[in-house]
């Protein structure tokens, strides 16, 4: 079977978890690694033998033997690296959040519809075994019509100006890169929310270190999210319709397990699986590419856009200036 050839830019954090779970995944491999610097994208060849290194973005996307670029940098580089890509005619895996709002995120859904490419932000949650479960459980009707997601995620992290979580110019705050996650399963279960009402708490550098908000969906379904850079919080999420419950334990974002409360009694489920469990979405991006397809219809971009316009509400009530 030919293998899906992967080129992956920005060699960071995020990066090395994916290469870890290339191992894991069927059917791909990584053939070249692009960094803004010659010596970083060498050292991760080295690190996990990868052929093609480049010591600038452009010429990983003119690589020929590239099929998917993994865009693993800071959020505030998405866009241009997605396009870029998309420009030079790779299929794109961009990480989550997949943009700084909602009006570039419409910008790289449109060029890769218009090139008839793949893109895809990486939600990992999605295709988890939790959430595969978690979904199939709501289907089965097993708690009635979800009605309520309270989610939370978040954690103390020491007050540093260069780090990419405390800088606006990197597109940092806890909203976009961890409150992301609450939101996300809000839209999963509960839809588009029609209505936002936040707060937030901007700290020294800029950026939101404290949000609460409330998410109100269709036909009378509340989401209720937390996130920050400064509380110690449980990081669990709990959905909730007439006839019972679901938890999901820390992480909310990547649980191992969940458990589903109903009169009847309490069932937990294991979801445990190899690895970080990104080896999930990598496959996730494998079957989609030997289908044809240019979606994931698990992750769909309408979903990416609409995620987008959710925290572009909550930034516009918490942060005045930031909307656009
Ligand atoms: N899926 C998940 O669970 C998960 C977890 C963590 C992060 N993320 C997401 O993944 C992305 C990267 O996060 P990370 O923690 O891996 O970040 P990181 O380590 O700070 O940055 C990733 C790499 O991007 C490059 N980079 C940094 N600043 C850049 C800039 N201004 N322009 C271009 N390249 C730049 C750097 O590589 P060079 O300097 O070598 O070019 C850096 O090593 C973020 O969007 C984050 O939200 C996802």
């Amino acid at each position: 079977m030919t293998k899906i050839r992967w080129g992956v830019v920005g060699p960071g954090a995020i990066a090395a978890g994916f290469a870890e779970a290339m191992q894991l995944a069927d059917g791909g491999e990584i053939v070249a690694v692009a960094s803004r610097s010659q010596e970083r994208a060498e050292a991760f060849g080295d690190r996990f033998g990868i052929p093609g290194r480049y010591g600038d973005h452009a010429a990983l996307a003119a690589d020929p033997d590239v099929d998917v670029v993994y865009v693993a940098t800071p959020q505030s580089e998405h866009e241009a690296f997605t396009l870029a890509s998309l420009r030079a005619g790779k299929h794109v895996l961009c990480e989550k959040p997949f943009a700084l709002n909602a009006a570039q995120a419409r910008r790289m859904a449109a060029e890769a519809q218009a090139r008839g490419l793949f893109l895809m932000e990486a939600i990992w949650s999605r295709f988890l075994p939790a959430y595969r479960s978690l979904t199939e459980i709501i289907a089965a009707g097993r708690i009635g019509e979800p009605l309520q997601v309270r989610a939370d995620f978040g954690f103390p992290m020491p007050a540093d100006p260069e780090h990419r979580l405390f800088r606006p110019d990197l597109g940092g705050g806890a909203l976009l890169d961890l409150g992301i996650y609450p939101v996300q399963l809000c839209h999963m279960v509960l839809g588009i929310p029609e209505r936002v009402v936040a707060h937030g708490v901007i700290g020294e550098t800029g950026v939101d270190e404290q949000v609460a908000a409330v998410l109100r969906h269709p036909d009378d379904r509340l989401g209720v999210v937390t996130t920050g850079l400064r509380a110690s919080t449980d990081c669990t999420a709990c959905i909730s319709g007439a006839a019972g419950w679901i938890d999901l334990p820390a992480f909310m974002h990547c649980p191992q397990a969940l458990t589903v409360t109903t009169p009847a009694g309490s069932e937990t489920i294991d979801a445990s699986h190899e690895g970080n469990g990104m080896q999930f979405e990598i496959d996730e991006v494998h079957r989609c590419l030997a289908e044809g397809l240019t979606e994931s219809p698990t992750m769909p971009l309408a979903d990416t856009i609409a995620i987008a316009e959710t925290l572009d509400a909550i930034g516009a009530q918490i942060h005045p200036a930031a909307e656009g």
